[in-house]
């Protein structure tokens, strides 16, 4: 995690939260290179789920929404993690996580030494378990509290009770009041789907990790509404799409390219589950902190629809014209955080290597999650024809993807640069490209371009590259490119 956290920042991807001023709690900020990586993990998500599939739509809904949603939707009276505070330093803990850190203990066995101790053991001088904060071994803890992880704030110029509203802790509450919205104006057969990006917010206890759990996020939803008296292939229709919904899921990571040994399907016991879920199945990541969470897919039930309805008086029912009766819609949710996304694709690309007895350190990403698609670079910037060329490149290339020019350093350290940032490939121009007038040379009009996983370098004539990254990016195999044309040295 250090490593990531540390590229991270030099390299532009993530910055702490008004870091100037000591940070904020559990929120960063995404860099340059950071924006780029996330737009693109949600540009493919709303392609492969909203746009490429005809029974999904999409849905922008508002942070702010009416109070009573979130009294409907359970959130108010059930959003809340228990907590303890420390009498003596004032940390407060979640209750049930409280045992899964190391705690410090000034030990009576050995004339009050301070030990920290591994999570949920014993001293090994005295035998006593923790009873006392952990942070500062010194404080008794309150008895439990609940605690809601909805931040308030209040609409309009008066803050009073009246106008006290929440910003939303899940996008998916935007989706289920539109029910009726989408079904009346998109005219929609059930199942369809719809599906969300945006902020969500949960004022969490115990944050951190990075981005793994953070104060401010973002989320990909999609509510997918079955009609709960159908049967698919001999199962009720809700159990049939859970289960297509989580193959999909996993599918969908690997193909960016989380590997399929970091990845694992975990139900949630009965006791775990969620009020509103009937079953739940998260996909979990192997990240640097250990096995967590990556998404949930959740059987939700009609509960969503049945509570707004309670709550709105509007009836949010579909017209189930073979059986001419109303019946409300069973709703299976596939969620994943963006940021937590990010950060498994991050961890899963990362490796160091050793290259001609040096070490490179390199962010194998898919071509399409990569926030630069290409880096142009002159083999010699003093030399204009090699640098006009060079530029004239980035802006022809520029017109499709994202691309950069860079000349600051050698080749071989440029190279590295873009092999850190997950550059998929570099072009560059050189002498041979444009020639040498001064010894009335023509050059070939080619340009080398290297692959960053094998090394591998081309020479692609200059007409031709559109069409080579258009191959390349779009998903065909180096190989299966390269070996259509000169190969050079490795780079
Ligand atoms: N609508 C269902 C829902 O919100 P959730 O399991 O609480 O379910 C879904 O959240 C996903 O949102 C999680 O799997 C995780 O990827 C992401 N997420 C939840 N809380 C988060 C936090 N504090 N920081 C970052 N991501 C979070």
């Amino acid at each position: 995690m250090d490593a990531l956290v540390s590229l991270s920042k030099r390299r532009g991807f993530i910055f702490q939260s008004s870091e100037i001023y000591g940070g904020t709690g559990s929120c960063w900020d995404y860099g340059p290179l950071g924006v780029e990586l996330k737009q693109n993990i949600k540009r493919v998500w709303w392609r492969d789920y909203i746009q490429r599939r005809p029974d999904m739509m999409g849905l922008d809904a508002s942070i702010l929404m009416h109070p009573t949603v979130w009294k409907a939707s359970g959130h108010v009276d059930n959003f809340t993690d228990p907590m303890v505070d420390c009498l003596e330093c004032r940390r407060r803990f979640r209750a049930d996580k409280i045992d899964e850190t190391p705690w410090v203990h000034y030990c009576p066995a050995t004339k009050g030494n301070k030990f920290t101790i591994p999570p949920g053991e014993p001293c090994s001088h005295c035998g006593v378990t923790r009873t006392l904060c952990p942070e500062c071994g010194k404080g008794e803890l309150t008895p439990p509290r609940q605690f809601n992880l909805m931040f308030k704030t209040f609409m309009g110029p008066v803050e009073e009770d009246a106008s006290l509203t929440y910003l939303r802790p899940e996008t998916a509450q935007g989706i289920f009041v539109n029910f009726d919205n989408v079904l009346q104006s998109m005219r929609r057969k059930l199942p369809f789907g719809i599906g969300q990006i945006g902020k969500a917010f949960r004022n969490e206890i115990t944050p951190g990790n990075f981005i793994f759990r953070t104060r401010e996020f973002e989320q990909m939803e999609i509510e997918f509404f079955v009609n709960p008296l159908e049967t698919v292939e001999g199962r009720p229709a809700d159990e049939y799409w859970h289960e297509r919904w989580i193959e999909d899921s996993m599918a969908w990571f690997r193909r960016y390219g989380l590997g399929e040994e970091n990845l694992r399907l975990r139900e949630h016991e009965a006791d775990e589950l969620a009020h509103y879920a009937k079953r739940t199945a998260d996909i979990e990541y192997r990240f640097p902190i250990g096995w967590s969470e990556l998404m949930g897919i959740a059987n939700r039930t009609d509960f969503d629809l049945k509570q707004h309805a309670k709550f709105s008086g509007k009836a949010l029912t579909y017209f189930d014209e073979e059986r001419k009766e109303h019946v409300v819609p069973y709703v299976i949710e596939p969620s994943a955080g963006v940021d937590r996304a990010l950060l498994a694709f991050l961890a899963d690309a990362y490796r160091e290597e050793e290259v001609r007895g040096e070490k490179r350190v390199v962010l194998r990403f898919h071509p399409e999650l990569a926030p630069l698609k290409v880096a142009v670079l002159p083999l010699l910037k003093k030399r204009e024809d090699i640098v006009r060329t060079a530029h004239a490149i980035r802006d022809e290339l520029s017109k499709d993807w994202s691309v950069v020019y860079d000349d600051t350093a050698a080749i071989g350290r440029l190279y590295r640069r873009q092999d850190e940032v997950g550059t998929p490939y570099c072009v560059t121009v050189d002498v041979q490209t444009v020639g040498d007038q001064a010894k009335g040379e023509v050059g070939d009009g080619k340009v080398t371009i290297r692959d960053r996983d094998s090394m591998e370098q081309i020479r692609v004539p200059l007409e031709a590259l559109g069409s080579v990254f258009r191959e390349l990016l779009g998903g065909a195999a180096w190989a299966s490119v390269a070996g259509r044309f000169e190969r050079k040295g490795d780079g």
